[in-house]
């Protein structure tokens, strides 16, 4: 039912400090503002793929997924309705927002805001050509939980994903196409924000921003390197005014979803970088990924 993450909204300490690393640094598009909303986008023509607002404390505000049609959104209404762990926010309504559309919100099992929308209008953007490294898309979002097999189903019951793959019992990776994984959940102290995942066009690029971002004096929190479940390449980076961090990825394992079964994989060196070429996953690098406990839960945003 879903097709994809449409945007990720955050509430950040400091916008201005925040608009440098995501438009100069990560280098996605200001695509517009309005009230003290900054939208960004990617090459891509998704109205937008980044919300930021000021807030006192950095938060998660949405996080939004795409589904096919106005019926699917009340569909999901409806499943999250009857589920015991889900709590609309309100109806499903038309969008407020750039794109338009049609949504409904409602707070998952962790107290996250999740957005399902249909019908929103396209945007005419410059597409990435080849060399350059500005982000196509989101590819995926990692998020932290304190209760990894309660997350797990009520993403399985609520919104269709499926099951892709564990490493041992801490993190599962879930699909709901053909893409190795859009979401996955990892076993934590918190709630939070784990990482977003923002797809570049190929190896070459890939290294490409993270080569610019070395070059601008920003170290990878960790990285570069290739995971060995989901395939995908990896380059950590923290925001440092807001303490998210968000990757750059591409090449993540497209499966044949009629022939795939989920395995149980070990932690292993070569599963976590299969180059090599990473710093070591120790635990600076988890404290910075498992974040301060999310300061948005059970508050729905404001816009
Ligand atoms: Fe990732």
């Amino acid at each position: 039912m879903i097709t994809h993450i449409r945007q990720v909204s955050l509430g950040v300490p400091d916008l201005s400090r925040a608009r440098e690393f995501y438009e100069h640094q990560w280098q996605l598009d200001v695509v517009g503002t309005d009230d003290g909303r900054l939208y960004l986008g990617t090459g891509s023509a998704e109205s937008y793929s980044l919300r930021l607002r000021a807030a006192e404390e950095s938060r998660v505000d949405l996080i939004a997924f795409a589904v096919a049609s106005a019926s699917d959104v009340d569909a999901v209404a409806e499943r999250v309705g009857r589920h015991p762990e889900g709590r609309l926010v309100g109806p499903p309504a038309e969008r407020q927002e750039p794109g338009a559309g049609y949504a409904v919100r409602f707070l998952d099992c962790d107290g996250r805001t999740v957005e399902v929308s249909a019908g929103l209008g396209s945007r005419t953007f410059e597409p990435v050509a080849p060399g350059q490294s500005r982000p196509t898309a989101i590819s995926h979002i990692v998020l932290n939980t304190t209760d990894i097999d309660r997350s797990r189903r009520f993403y399985e019951d609520v919104l269709g994903f499926k099951v892709s793959d564990w490493v041992e019992d801490y993190f599962c990776f879930l699909r709901t196409g053909p893409a190795h994984h859009l979401i996955a959940f990892t076993s934590s102290p918190h709630a939070s924000l784990n990482h977003v995942a923002f797809e570049v066009l190929g190896v070459d690029e890939f290294m490409r921003a993270t080569g610019r971002m070395m070059r601008n004096g920003l170290q990878p929190v960790w990285g570069p390197g290739r995971h060995g479940v989901g395939d995908n390449t990896f380059s950590y980076f923290q925001d440092p005014s807001s303490g998210f961090v968000m990757e750059y990825t591409t090449a993540l394992q497209v499966i044949d979803e009629e022939t795939w079964q989920p395995q149980v994989h070990a932690s292993t060196d070569q599963g976590t970088d299969q180059w090599g070429t990473s710093n070591p996953l120790d635990d600076a690098v988890l404290t910075t990924m498992r974040g301060l406990p999310d300061a948005g839960l059970w508050t729905p945003p404001p816009v």
